[in-house]
């Protein structure tokens, strides 16, 4: 029987380190803070949205909330942008994704300040997690590797498996793997054979948002399998990208889903706004 990796309780106490350390820096006058941009009224952003600032006020991060119709040009946007890069009392900011059509992400995404993006969306910091050396590692990654780290879970000289090529998960998720020793193979859907790929992994990370997607014969028995996905299922149930109850059987770990990755990459958000305090406070 698997064990579960339990991201909720991980990410709940990782939330009252940070609670503590922004405690501190906000006696020393400097109160972390997060704007959030959110530009129209898609229902799973603003769910998004809304977790994050519980979030940051769980933890005495101050979150700024900008609101925007779906109409907003470019040049609006970019404006705000502009304004919190020159806010010293802002110390993150995150542009909620996807944008309505018409807003350019990549443009959008390369106009906040390096120092400031704590998604670590912007091609600058991507670039430093590809070489090792960064200060922001993408959310959701990163969690993944907290979890990793939290039930000593090895990854050197390991079969890493990550399926699912995007820029925020696999990609980004492939090189923290890779950084930590890992052999690391990525899969998508023009992968032959990929059931002959997975089974190879000791460590399979799945991000693809497609339901049942990862099945028991795609999986090594023993292997550490970690569900990224997060879809709505026929019966209208968030769920993973795992069959969860035949995979479970034959995994040595597994992440549920939801309450694996999905409260980690929240707690990451938080940390990499702490981090950017932080940074601010020594510049
Ligand atoms: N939309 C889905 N995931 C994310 C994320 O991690 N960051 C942002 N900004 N938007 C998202």
């Amino acid at each position: 029987m698997a064990i579960l990796m339990d991201g909720k309780a991980l990410a709940a106490r990782l939330r009252q380190q940070i609670k503590d350390e922004v405690a501190l820096l906000t006696q020393q006058g400097i109160q972390p803070c997060l704007a959030v941009i959110l530009v129209g009224d898609d229902p799973a952003s603003c769910f998004y949205v809304a977790n994050k600032e519980k979030d940051c006020a769980e933890c005495g991060i101050r979150s700024i909330k900008y609101v925007l119709p779906a109409g907003t040009t470019e040049q609006e946007l970019l404006a705000l942008i502009a304004r919190l890069n020159n806010d010293p009392a802002v110390h993150g900011i995150l542009v909620q994704l996807p944008l309505p059509k018409g807003l350019s992400a990549a443009k959008v995404i390369t106009a906040i300040s390096p120092s400031k993006d704590v998604d670590a969306f912007h091609p600058e910091n991507v670039g430093r997690v590809m070489q090792g050396k960064y200060t922001f590692a993408p959310c959701t990654p990163a969690g993944v590797m907290k979890l990793l780290e939290a039930y000593n879970i090895p990854v050197e000289g390991r079969e890493c498996v990550v399926i699912g090529r995007s820029n925020i998960v696999g990609k980004p998720q492939a090189m923290l793997l890779l950084h930590a020793n890992g052999t690391v193979t990525m899969c998508h859907s023009k992968t032959a054979n990929l059931a002959e790929v997975t089974r190879r992994a000791d460590i399979l990370v799945c991000a693809v948002g497609i339901v049942n997607f990862v099945t028991a014969d795609m999986v090594k028995p023993g292997a550490v399998v970690i569900d990224v996905g997060m879809n709505v299922n026929a019966e209208g149930k968030l769920t993973g990208d795992v069959d969860f109850p035949a995979v479970e059987k034959i995994t040595s770990y597994i992440t549920p889903a939801p309450g694996g990755v999905g409260p980690m990459t929240r707690a990451m958000l938080l940390e990499n706004t702490l981090t950017a305090a932080k940074m601010a406070a020594q510049a």
